[in-house]
This record gives C-alpha cells, sequence and structure tokens, in this order.
C-alpha cells in the first residue's frame, strides 16, 4: 500500500504536529534547578530544546517534520516495515507517526513503542565511560522524564489512536531489544540519549532496517550517542549521508 498526494491528510498532520509540541497552549517547560516559574519559549520548542510541562512529545516541530518526511517518503517509495521508536517519553512522536498512517489509510503497519517507561536507568561502573558521566537518571524526576506505560496508552486514546496497529515493548532496551517481535523497519528513530540505549538498538534493529528505510537519532548532541552511533557504523562499514536535522538530531537514509 502507497500513498498518494492528499490535502486533507496535510491539514490532519499538521494540526497534530502542533498539539502533540502543545504549540496550541504554549505550556511552560521543566527547567533544572529552576527556583521561579518558567516562561514558554517558542524558539527553543520550535527545535525541541526543552522539557515541556504538558506537551506529549519534546522533540520540537522541526524534527516532527523529520519524522514525517521520513515515513512519507518510505511510505511513497513503497519501503516495506513499521515505525519504531525507542525513547518516547510521554508517546507524542509515535502518536505523530499512528497518525501519519491513518491520514494516509495505511492498515498493513505498526508503530513500535520502545521503553523502559520507568525513566532513563541508573548507571554502574560496567557502564560505558560517558554514559557514567552524563549518569542522565539523575535528571529523571527533575525533567519530569518517567511516564508509566498506562499513562502513555492513555496519551494515544486521547487522540482517538490506541488500536492493533500499536504495540509497546516495556522495559530496558538491552533486555526488549534482542528478542523485540519486530520483522521489518521502514523508519527507526532512536531517543534514548545513552551510549548503551544507542548501540543496543543498533544492534539489534538496524538490521532490520529495510534498504531505502531511514534511521533517525534524536540525540546527536550528545557525546555518548555520537560515539555509539559511529562505533556502530565504522563496525558495519555503513557510509551512507549523515544529514542534520537541527542542532541536535541527525539521520540517514539505508542505501544498502
Ligand atoms: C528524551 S526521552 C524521549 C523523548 C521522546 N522521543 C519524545 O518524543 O518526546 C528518552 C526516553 O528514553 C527512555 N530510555 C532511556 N534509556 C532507556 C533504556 N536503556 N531502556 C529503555 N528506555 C530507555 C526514557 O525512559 C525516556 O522516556
Amino acid at each position: 500500500m502507497t500513498i498518494a498526494a492528499n490535502a486533507t491528510a496535510d491539514l490532519y498532520t499538521d494540526l497534530l504536529k502542533r498539539v502533540v509540541s502543545n504549540l496550541i497552549y504554549e505550556d511552560a517547560p521543566n527547567i533544572v534547578g529552576a527556583t521561579a516559574p518558567s516562561e514558554f519559549d517558542k524558539q527553543a520548542r520550535l527545535v525541541g530544546e526543552d522539557f515541556p510541562t504538558v506537551a506529549h512529545t519534546m522533540i520540537g516541530l522541526k524534527r516532527l517534520d523529520n519524522l514525517q518526511h521520513c515515513l512519507e517518503s518510505a511510505l511513497r517509495d513503497g519501503i516495506p516495515g513499521d515505525f519504531v521508536e525507542t525513547g518516547v517519553w510521554r508517546g507524542g512522536a509515535c502518536i505523530f507517526a499512528r497518525g501519519i498512517l491513518k491520514a494516509h489509510g495505511i492498515t498493513d503497519r505498526t508503530v513500535w513503542v520502545a521503553d523502559s517507561f520507568q525513566g532513563f536507568p541508573g548507571v554502574t561502573e560496567d557502564d560505558h565511560a560517558l554514559d557514567i558521566t552524563m549518569d542522565l537518571a539523575q535528571y529523571n524526576e527533575a525533567i519530569g522524564v518517567p511516564t508509566d506505560l498506562t499513562t502513555v496508552q492513555q496519551n494515544f486514546e486521547r487522540y482517538g489512536l490506541l488500536d492493533e496497529q500499536v504495540r509497546f515493548l516495556p522495559g530496558w532496551f538491552q533486555d526488549t531489544m534482542p528478542t523485540a517481535p519486530i520483522e521489518q523497519v521502514a523508519v527507526l528513530r532512536l531517543d534514548g540519549d545513552s551510549y548503551s540505549a544507542t548501540m543496543d538498538v543498533l544492534t539489534h534493529l538496524y538490521p532490520k532496517l529495510s534498504p531505502g528505510g531511514y534511521a533517525i537519532v534524536d540525540d546527536y548532541i550528545l557525546d555518548a550517542c555520537r560515539e555509539a552511533l559511529h562505533d556502530y557504523r565504522d563496525q558495519h562499514g555503513i557510509t551512507d549521508e549523515i544529514i542534520k536535522i537541527d542542532r541536535q538530531s541527525v539521520y540517514w537514509r539505508r542505501t544498502a
């Protein structure tokens, strides 16, 4: 099943993007260490550089545009496979992906929603040095990261988008990725921030990414994530051009 130009679908997906990023009601961000209430910063929200208190995604409009570009391009070109996001927080980017499939009447692809649903893991001395230095778990509460599975499912429901085309993979990536019942991927969106999260996902899911499919890496700005990405690419001889989305994120299209 492929897609054709559709003005109504464009209107729906444009509105959906604005809603999941809450450019509509403009909620204030959480700011680590802030002592006074903060104010909505439109520029930060457009490029996904704040931690919203209410919005269902923190990736901002520009990265939502990129997600749409990748998914619709894969659909148009008949690239087989599902959409997967690893690191979903409140689920907004996956809700948007499900909305895109629905807008285009696609019934044979799944949106996979993978997260611990309990925030970033704590680090141990066995972890990569860059993960130990970052110690992301220390920010869990301050930026409102832990979001449980029921809350994310309820978020899908609010949009009328919780159905059999949405499947959840709760747990740590090191446990869920090796046995994930995902057969083929058209768009893989990594947003787990750390070296281990990035490497665990690439190791188990990149081999399932169809030629012509897209890999999107949200946290390229972080040393740990960037190092994992380059380690994996070097180990597997991947030379597809890395394209910048915004200050933080990149993607590439798999050629072979
Ligand atoms: C930056 S947030 C994701 C933002 C999200 N993509 C959005 O649209 O707003 C990172 C998420 O990754 C999850 N996460 C990080 N490391 C993980 C791991 N090793 N296993 C499972 N989930 C992990 C966290 O629970 C958190 O929800």
